[in-house]
């Protein structure tokens, strides 16, 4: 009777044990293993500098944009305003200069936070732009600027900036030669504190031929 149940108790306050050591082990593991950095190093004289495209990991760096409004004190209206203004975001997502490949209806994104962030980020034109993001740019020990970025969006829809250099051969290489970047890098997000540990705020850099 009631030892039984004790014991069933027993096993199921166990088992959570179990199971929250194992999940809290896994995010620590994950947590730890986040800082990736890359070398590259060039000893071939053909050697072709690649195209270096640079994507943020997170998104949604420009909050605030001006809106026409009724009501004069609101001028500026930002993204962390959506949930508590649906309607208005809904009115702005169905008026026709918003430009973007996703669905017209927000609603459509409001089980996923993230996207329907970025959908309106999109439409909004609320990424940081290359202008903001390049600060200082450096390639072949000449100056280069956010002018030589063009911008993409990626398959996860965040923008993502590339550098495709006009004439690939390089003359020296080594540190501080090639490509050198100061890049700036809005951190603050929409993440819940555990999509974060998979999201670290920063940049993926990905190197390709063309
Ligand atoms: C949306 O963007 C594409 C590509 O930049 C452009 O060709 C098109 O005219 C734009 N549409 C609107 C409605 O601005
Ligand atoms: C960067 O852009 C400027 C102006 O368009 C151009 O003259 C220069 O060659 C470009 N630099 C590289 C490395 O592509
Ligand atoms: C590219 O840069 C290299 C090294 O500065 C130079 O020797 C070469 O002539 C350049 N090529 C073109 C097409 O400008």
């Amino acid at each position: 009777g009631s030892s039984l149940r004790r014991l069933i108790w027993a096993l199921a306050i166990m088992g959570a044990c179990i199971g929250f050591s194992l999940h809290l082990a896994e995010l620590a593991q994950r947590y730890l293993s986040y800082p990736v950095s890359t070398e590259f190093s060039n000893e071939g004289a053909d050697f072709q500098f690649p195209t270096v495209t640079i994507c943020p990991t997170d998104n949604f760096v420009d909050f605030c944009q001006p809106v026409p409004l009724f009501i004069p004190m609101n001028y500026f209206r930002c993204l962390q305003d959506m949930v508590l203004d649906n309607n208005r975001v809904y009115k702005l997502l169905g008026s026709e200069n918003w430009n973007a490949s996703l669905r017209v209806f927000p609603y459509n994104y409001y089980h996923h936070g993230r996207l329907s962030l970025r959908a309106v980020a999109y439409r909004g034109n609320l990424f940081q732009q290359p202008y903001e993001t390049v600060l200082y740019c450096r390639y072949n020990s000449q100056p280069c600027s956010f002018e030589n970025f063009t911008t993409y969006k990626d398959e996860e829809g965040l923008m993502c900036i590339s550098f495709t250099p006009t004439n690939r051969t390089i003359v020296n290489a080594g540190p501080g030669n090639g490509l050198y970047l100061v890049l700036h890098h809005v951190t603050e997000n929409y993440l819940t504190d555990e999509e974060q540990i998979d999201y670290v705020p920063g940049f993926q850099v990905a190197l390709h031929e063309s």
